[in-house]
């Protein structure tokens, strides 16, 4: 048998150390500058041109020029609208995304800019642009908005956007995903009211063979009546990965669950024989306290938990550990692309709700402190964060960052907040 013998850059890792020595890394940064200072000065091709930013330009596109394709009414408050690129403004084809993400859409208002995260409802590869029939068919978003009371954005929305009107929207992007190498392979997803939406999409990735995990949809509504989607819901179920479960709080019903959704009904629909799973939510804030307690009952670690926390936050009094301050609202003064504008922001709003109020163009996408795109920056003043909500990595407490979507004011600020540029 031929004995195997060493190259020379074989080695123990210890004998290879050895022989790295300091200068060789001293050496890095002059030997750099000497091969740019040596290069031509023509560039020797344009930038777009490598695949790799070809593919970033796709994948991040920083604001994405749709326009409403069709608008269908799913019920008296909620309305489903499928946009597709708007290639006259310069968008060719949508971002791709992954089942469960958001879009957040952008509008202006009475001198206003306005934006909200919206989940997407349609499959991930109807995303893509196919060719049918020799035919080319660009891809598309589904969304589905439900009209708030006192909802500026949804109401506008409802009251403006029809076939044909320009949408602009950021790139995919959100939490709530199937991630194969941390969940398990069965998956409850428990949805309150429009919160259905993201869970539509992960049905259809499953349906077409682009997500491959077992769903059991616990769907909490109100009444039979509230139920959106039933159609593809019911058809989904001939699938034998996917099992939905109506759960109505305000009715009895025979062949639907009665009440909330909580540790009774998740444990009498998961896995029997005791495999892990799974819990994905999505569904108004007061539903995820409630689920919390009920999740911790049942003794399900945290990993295996996903909450969609997208949208806005709202008064800061259910929080255990806020004290409201003594008064109506506070000065805030803002620095932003080289100007300084003072606001007034009640003590029970948010930074960056006050902002989009006094039409400061301010970034955000989230709105609920996960994404970081808001990240600006503290100059003086007392603020609060709910702690469920700060999302801040150690280093920007310490160097004083914070996220305006989820920063009440506790005295009069300064804050010096990055403008959006070019991006949604
Ligand atoms: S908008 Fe996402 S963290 Fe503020």
């Amino acid at each position: 048998m031929k004995r195997k013998t060493d190259s020379p850059s074989s080695g123990t890792a210890g004998e290879k150390s050895r022989r790295l020595r300091i200068s060789d890394f001293l050496r890095i940064v002059p030997d750099r500058e000497k091969m740019i200072g040596e290069s031509s000065s023509e560039d020797p091709k344009p930038s777009g041109s490598y695949r790799a930013n070809a593919l970033a330009a796709v994948l991040h596109p920083g604001i994405q020029y749709l326009k409403v394709a069709e608008r269908r009414d799913l019920s008296d408050t909620v309305s489903l609208f499928t946009l597709v690129p708007d290639t006259e403004r310069g968008t060719a084809r949508l971002a791709p995304f992954g089942a469960g993400s958001c879009i957040s859409v952008r509008i202006r208002k009475d001198g206003c800019t306005y934006r909200r995260p919206y989940s997407i409802c349609s499959s991930p590869g109807d995303a893509l642009p196919s060719r049918e029939g020799g035919r080319f068919t660009s891809g598309t978003y589904r969304i589905a908005v439900k009209r708030e009371k006192s909802g500026t954005v949804s109401e506008h929305i409802h009251a403006e956007w029809k076939p044909g009107t320009p949408v602009e929207a950021s790139e995919p992007f959100g939490e709530l995903l199937y991630e194969p190498l941390r969940d398990a392979k069965d998956v409850i997803c428990i949805a309150g009211g429009i919160g259905i939406t993201p869970f539509i999409s992960m049905i259809k990735a499953i349906t077409e063979g682009t997500e491959d995990f077992r769903l059991t949809l616990l769907y909490g509504i109100r009444t039979e009546n509230d139920i959106l989607f039933r159609n593809e819901l019911e058809a989904a179920s001939a699938d034998g990965r996917i099992k939905t479960v109506f759960v109505l709080s305000d009715s009895e019903t025979p062949g639907f669950e009665h009440g909330l959704v909580g540790a009774g009904i998740i444990r009498k629909y998961a896995p029997a024989d005791g495999r892990n799973y799974s819990v994905f939510a999505c569904g108004p804030r007061a539903m995820y306290g409630h689920l919390e307690k009920e999740l911790k009952s049942l003794g399900i670690r945290r990993k295996f938990m996903r909450f969609e926390v997208s949208g806005e936050m709202h008064d800061p009094d259910a929080e255990e550990d806020y004290t409201a301050p003594d008064s109506d609202g506070f000065t805030i003064k803002v620095v932003s692309g080289g100007q300084t504008r003072s606001i007034r922001c009640g003590s029970k709003e948010t930074l960056l709700h006050a902002m989009e109020r006094s039409g400061i163009d301010a970034p955000s996408r989230c709105r609920s402190g996960e994404c970081g795109f808001c990240h600006s920056r503290l100059i003086s003043g007392e603020y609060y964060t709910p702690s469920r909500n700060d999302r801040r990595r150690e280093a920007d407490r310490k160097y004083g960052y914070l996220h305006p979507c989820c920063t009440f004011p506790l005295s009069d600020m300064e804050i010096d907040v990055p403008p959006p540029g070019g991006r949604c």
